[in-house]
């Protein structure tokens, strides 16, 4: 915090005494935590003008006295009235009370008297908020398809507090179409999800004004593809020479990977599933159209190669081989 723009204000305060005119106070309203302490800030920077302090607390029904304090005849002595948890430092006159309870919820009310008989008194409302605890994500899926499945996460925690989403580091983008977030802001709706969308990976933050609490990192494996499909060949070539060994090999992008199936004519391959197929000592009989077809169960999508079409020529002296290929031209 600027120290500029907050201590001008104390320092005519202090230049005057104290309370300039208003409410010896602070702030007129603060938060604490169950179970945590909080301390009333004053803008007091002595008491030794004063003759009576006291603190009370408006229960609303009633105004319970805290304690009381004559400076002159003997600062110690503290009456503590209703409260044993409390600590007063004498110089400043602000309260400390805690570990605080929900029933501590309300205004506080601080009333001083100076030695010449004025009266000044401000209050302050004080918020109990419950602790932050069990900050979880949820996932109405637990695989998602890609472009197909709509995913939604739900945040859900204990305790007083707004949410936030986390990307990796960064606040979660919420663009209203893509990704909707729910009024309360603990749900996320992630529609025609992408592969990338949930690997951040995704946390959600529960916060209030004094404290925050974070999920357990979530990530969803969204199943893509395939595509990208490439088969290749080798040799490469349309037309090779009887005898000779013919290897494709086919890949594809594809979470989880491509089941792969090859062709040749149009037909299918028995038991050819690998990512490559070696076709040794080629004859005339595999010529033909050969092709692969990725195959993902997850996203139930499959995508064919394009199609390498072969000629297996016989084993014709290399002379007249060559005639052969200049007639054909
Ligand atoms: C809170 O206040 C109690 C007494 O009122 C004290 O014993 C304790 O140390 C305080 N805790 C903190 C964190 O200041
Ligand atoms: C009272 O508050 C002043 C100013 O914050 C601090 O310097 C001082 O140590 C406090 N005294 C006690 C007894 O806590
Ligand atoms: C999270 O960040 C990654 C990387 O910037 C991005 O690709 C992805 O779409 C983001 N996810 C969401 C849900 O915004
Ligand atoms: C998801 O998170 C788990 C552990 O939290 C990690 O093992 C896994 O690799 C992550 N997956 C992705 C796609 O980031
Ligand atoms: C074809 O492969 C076999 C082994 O699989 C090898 O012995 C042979 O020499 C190869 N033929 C040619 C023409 O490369
Ligand atoms: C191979 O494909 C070509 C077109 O690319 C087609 O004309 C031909 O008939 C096919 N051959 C067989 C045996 O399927
Ligand atoms: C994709 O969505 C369509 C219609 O919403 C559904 O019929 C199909 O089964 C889904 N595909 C997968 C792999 O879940």
């Amino acid at each position: 915090m600027n120290s500029y723009s907050f201590r001008p204000p104390l320092l005519i305060l202090a230049a005057l005494g104290c309370c300039f005119g208003g409410s010896p106070l602070l702030n007129d309203q603060t938060s604490g935590v169950i179970g945590k302490n909080v301390t009333f800030k004053t803008t007091i920077t002595s008491a030794k003008d004063f003759l009576t302090i006291t603190w009370s607390f408006n229960k609303g029904s009633e105004i319970a006295p805290i304690m009381t304090s004559v400076v002159t005849t003997n600062p110690d002595n503290i009456e503590e009235t209703s409260l044993n948890r409390i600590t007063y430092n004498k110089t400043t006159c602000e309260l400390q009370l805690g570990p605080l309870v929900k029933e501590d919820e309300g205004e506080y009310i601080l009333s001083v008297v100076t030695l010449k008989g004025k009266s000044l008194s401000g209050q302050i409302d004080l918020n109990v908020l419950e602790p932050v605890t069990d900050v979880k994500i949820s996932s109405n899926l637990s695989e998602a398809v890609e472009l197909n499945s709509t995913v939604v996460l739900t945040c859900s925690a204990k305790g007083s507090f707004t949410y936030k989403w986390l990307n990796g580091s960064v606040p979660l983008a919420v663009d209203g179409t893509h990704i909707k977030q729910n009024a309360v802001g603990n749900e996320l709706t992630i529609s025609e999800v992408y592969r990338t969308d949930l690997r951040g990976p995704i946390f959600c933050v529960a916060e209030n004004a004094l404290e925050s609490g974070k999920s357990a990192p979530f990530n969803l494996t969204v199943s893509y593809g395939p595509e990208q499909i490439v088969m290749t060949q080798s040799p490469t070539g349309s037309f090779l020479t009887k005898g000779s060994n013919l290897t494709f090999t086919c890949s594809a992008q594809s979470d989880p990977p491509a089941q792969l199936q090859w062709m040749f004519n149009g037909q299918a391959m028995p038991q050819k599933t690998s990512l490559n197929i070696t076709l040794a000592n080629v004859e005339e009989k595999h010529s033909g159209n050969y092709s692969c077809v990725a195959y993902n169960a997850k996203t139930k999508r499959f995508v064919s190669s394009q199609v390498a079409v072969v000629s297996v020529l016989g084993t014709w002296p290399r002379s007249q081989m060559q005639n052969f290929c200049l007639g054909e031209v």
